[in-house]
């Protein structure tokens, strides 16, 4: 079902047809994942910046701490542990898969040097931009409003998916602003997430579903296989489950993200429920 090389290696904690969580180290899990079996990666790793600064979330000032697994263990450190997920991102994956990997200044820099080692072929540096960002309240520098998200594929000369159309006509363009016939382009305005979004508690982390109902779209057919290997909240989880007819797998270390998400999973389950006997009954 998951690419597992043998059956019990390591179980999952969560499965249904199409999403599969497994609650441990991603190093774990996905060395016991078969070569060349994932069609897509999204992943966003630890940013390495909870190193005690502070900064601003609805007007007051605040701690930057993320968790412990933020934590810089030093740039040696970061970067190995970098390597060795990426590495084992690139096992993985189809000869024609592509992987998202997310950061800021912290990581993505260490992040995008490790894709051209390993022999990646970068797509594209997008600029995830932020029309909410917190301000800089030291006001030393400019304020952070925008991720990078570095896509690029694991064999520069494999065919990879790119929903070209799609995304020119802007069908899926969450922020609403509609440039039909226009190429997409490489910075994307969307908010950081709503409220409703975090109906069950909160990520530090976490990424809008917009972003990666954009991401999917982009770059998954149906049937394609994606995996997160650090789940978090579950967006990626959710935004494949809105999209439907694909299968995702996600890797978490911290087991209260894991409840948070089937949280979030079954309220989509529970609205799609809903729809489905209002459909029934207006019938
Ligand atoms: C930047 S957050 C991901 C947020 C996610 N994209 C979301 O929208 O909620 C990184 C996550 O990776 C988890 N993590 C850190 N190290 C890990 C590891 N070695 N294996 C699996 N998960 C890990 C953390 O607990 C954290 O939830």
């Amino acid at each position: 079902m998951c690419g597992l090389k043998s059956k019990d290696s390591i179980e999952p904690v969560y499965q249904t047809a199409e999403i599969t969580l497994y609650n441990g180290d991603c190093f774990d899990v996905m060395c016991n994942f078969a070569d060349d079996y994932f069609d897509m990666i999204f992943a966003d790793p630890p940013y390495n910046l909870s190193n005690d600064g502070v900064t601003c979330q609805a007007g007051r000032m605040v701690s930057v701490n993320k968790g412990q697994w933020d934590k810089s263990n030093g740039f040696e450190a970061d970067l190995k542990f970098h390597e060795s997920w990426i590495g084992e991102c690139k096992r993985v994956l189809k000869p024609g898969g592509t992987i998202w990997i997310s950061g800021t200044n912290h990581s993505i820099y260490q992040c995008g040097f490790l894709l051209q080692k390993l022999d990646f072929h970068i797509l594209n540096d997008i600029a995830w931009f932020k029309p909410n960002a917190a301000p800089n309240l030291a006001c030393t520098t400019f304020a952070h409003s925008h991720e990078t998200l570095l896509w690029a594929k694991k064999n520069k000369k494999a065919k990879h998916i790119f929903n070209y159309t799609a995304m020119k006509n802007g069908t899926f363009q969450e922020d609403k602003i509609k440039i039909p016939d226009r190429q997409m382009r490489s910075i994307w305005s969307i908010p950081t997430p709503a409220a409703a979004e975090k109906t069950f508690g909160k990520h530090p982390t976490q990424k809008p579903v917009a972003l990666l109902k954009r991401i999917i779209l982009a770059s998954t057919n149906e049937s394609s296989l994606i995996l997160d290997p650090f789940n978090g909240s579950g967006t990626t989880a959710v935004a494949t489950k809105i999209i439907g007819k694909r299968k995702y797998t996600g890797i978490e270390i911290n087991k209260s993200y894991i409840e948070l998400t089937i949280k979030r999973l079954n309220l989509l389950e529970n609205i799609n429920e809903n729809l489905f006997s209002k459909i029934q009954n207006s019938e």
